[in-house]
């Protein structure tokens, strides 16, 4: 009640998809790329998962995020399809993505796209891409994220500061896809609720009352850069609110939406179908 947005969960089956050399190819669904595989949601699949991601831990992590972050990039970029209009995501991966894109528009591809970031949209320009502005439906929007629930893609997004015109985009997607390394991904939001807080672009005007409005859900902090108040592409700030708890993420994501002063949050729950997440074997 008060949150129709949120409560609204009419997203069918969603399906968690690991990059790795040794499992079992879905080439029904996705016919490009041999490092693609169809990982069956369940305890079995999640163990396996995670036993995984333990062994990345080892080395290089960030150079191996990159590369994870690349993998995730390219197989997205496989699921474009000539004369798709596309939204485009913000952050690294999401870049990543708009550079492997571009590559493939460069051999032929047609397609336009809309940008959820200033920042994303420059870098698209700057490939040659066809950027247009969000007026209707896209066919599918790519995306990172900051922690991604493997059962239900429930994700945490945000840390760019891009979660509104994120959502925007994410809501307008006839599919919407995340991409991310292997770090991202978690067994319950929940597990990083003390490390992870939920980015809130909130109004300037009388941002000190909102933050003050919002320590009912957790501990809110503004967001700065450079020792200045950090402001989103809509003109507004973001308050990064530990949450106390997210074992129940919809009421969480309710409690902070019906909050005055509230923008919009980086809670993405019943967004994503389908998530891409790079893994370096
Ligand atoms: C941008 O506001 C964010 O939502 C990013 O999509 C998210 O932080 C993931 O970023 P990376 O791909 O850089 O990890």
């Amino acid at each position: 009640p008060g949150c129709p947005a949120v409560a609204a969960t009419t997203r069918p089956v969603l399906t968690a998809v690991v990059l790795r050399h040794s499992c079992i190819s879905r080439s029904d669904a996705f016919s490009a790329g041999n490092r693609t595989c169809f990982a069956r949601r369940g305890v079995a699949t999640t163990a396996r998962f995670f036993a995984y991601a333990l062994r990345m831990s080892d080395g290089n992590r960030l150079g191996q995020q990159n590369a994870q972050k690349q993998r995730a990039a390219e197989r997205a970029v496989a699921l474009v399809e000539d004369g798709m209009r596309l939204g485009l995501g913000s952050g690294t991966t999401a870049e990543l993505f708009v550079q492997a894109l571009a590559s493939r528009v460069h051999d032929g591809l047609r397609v336009s796209m809309v940008s959820s970031s200033q920042r994303t949209q420059r870098l698209a320009l700057k490939l040659g891409l066809t950027v247009v502005e969000l007026d209707g439906p896209t066919d599918l929007a790519i995306d990172g994220a900051d922690a991604v629930e493997i059962d239900t893609l429930a994700a945490i997004k945000g840390r760019g500061g891009a979660l509104t015109r994120e959502k925007l985009v994410a809501v307008s997607a006839r599919q919407f896809v995340l991409v991310a390394d292997a770090s991202k991904v978690v067994l319950k939001l929940s597990a990083v609720q003390d490390t992870i807080p939920v980015p809130v672009e909130v109004l300037p005007f009388g941002w000190q009352t909102t933050a003050r409005r919002l320590e009912r859900i957790g501990q809110p902090m503004l967001r700065t850069r450079d020792g200045r108040p950090f402001v989103t592409d809509n003109g507004n700030l973001i308050v990064d609110l530990q949450v106390l708890t997210l074992n129940d993420p919809a009421t969480t994501a309710c409690d902070i939406a019906t909050t005055v002063g509230v923008v919009e949050h980086g809670l993405f729950l019943n967004m994503a179908g389908l998530a891409l997440v790079g893994t370096d074997e």
